[in-house]
């Protein structure tokens, strides 16, 4: 597999006027070109920070990640983000939100009618494509979450992408609407053949769309485990079900809760129990 984003001893600590936060330490990463890599990992262990320092929105406090060798010194075209929260365009319809980054692009740099023909049907392509051919001229107030999202994916994608990073993208979406949404994507990733960079706090959602899971850990955020998931790349819903999936699922649930210091608090809140306890007795 070609290696398509490598990360190299990558560190980021946040100053603020209380304490430094160290969010990465010494994260070192490859993911491989058309790897579908997810991140899990307790709250504030430095997913997201990491994903926005490989999307050039952050930079690193050291260390360096460079994507097809080249190092990142700021957002490309290269690489698309996906949020959680749609960031649509209110006031724009479905195909327009799709096409608006593109068509920002094309007034930038005086791009020739041909080339915006291109990028319109590429627009249409992927409102069928994402089952949202008959909501084109919609409203994003007007379409259900779990649509919304649809639109946001087609905008990322518009562009071809070589990379598509994902930040919890389908963390709003009811139980229902995100196994259509896992499917849908896992089917994108073999037709686009993207790199797919997917950060999720849901052990089940990472398992199914993964081929590798990265378990990150808190203070400091760093890499703690990397799993193979041992699923083959062409996934259904019954593998769910599978004693290799159900085997992994509680492993990686088990070292996320030893990582994320809740064993500690636990301890903590029975030892106060027992003290109040003690103090009534008295
Ligand atoms: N802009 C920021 N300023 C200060 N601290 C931040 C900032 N962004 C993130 N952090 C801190 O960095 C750590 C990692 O955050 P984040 O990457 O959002 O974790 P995750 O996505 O895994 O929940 C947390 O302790 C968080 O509070
Ligand atoms: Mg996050």
């Amino acid at each position: 597999m070609d290696n398509k984003i490598q990360i190299n001893s990558a560190g980021k600590i946040f100053t603020t006027d209380k304490q430094d936060v160290v969010a990465l330490q010494d994260v070192n990463l490859s993911v491989g070109a058309n790897e579908f890599i997810t991140f899990v990992g307790a709250s504030g262990c430095g997913k997201s920070t990491l994903l926005r320092c490989i999307g050039g929105l952050e930079t690193l406090s050291s260390g360096e990640i460079t994507v097809n060798g080249r190092a990142v010194q700021g957002p490309g075209v290269d690489r698309a983000m996906v949020f959680q929260n749609y960031s649509l365009y209110p006031w724009l319809s479905v195909v327009d939100n799709i096409k608006f980054s593109r068509r920002l692009k094309v007034n930038r740099e005086g791009a020739t009618s041909a080339e915006v023909e291109v990028a319109s049907g590429r627009a249409d392509a992927l409102l069928s494509l994402m089952g949202l051919a008959h909501a084109a001229k919609a409203y994003p107030n007007q379409l259900s979450g779990g649509m919304q999202q649809r639109v946001a994916i087609a905008r990322a994608l518009l562009p071809k992408p070589e990379i598509l990073l994902m930040d919890e993208p389908f963390g709003a979406l009811d139980a229902q609407t995100r196994e259509v949404m896992h499917d849908l994507i896992l089917h994108l990733f073999n037709l686009e053949k993207t790199t797919i960079v997917f950060v999720t706090h849901d052990v089940e959602e990472a398992i199914y769309l993964g081929q590798r899971i990265v378990l990150m850990a808190p203070r400091p955020g760093r890499i703690d485990t990397i799993y193979e998931v041992p699923l083959p790349d062409k996934r259904n819903q019954e593998m769910k079900l599978s004693p290799e999936f159900i085997a992994l699922k509680k492993e990686i649930l088990t070292r996320i809760r030893e990582t994320s210091g809740m064993h500690t608090d636990t301890d903590l809140l029975e030892q106060m129990t027992r003290q109040a306890e003690g103090s009534e007795a008295v």
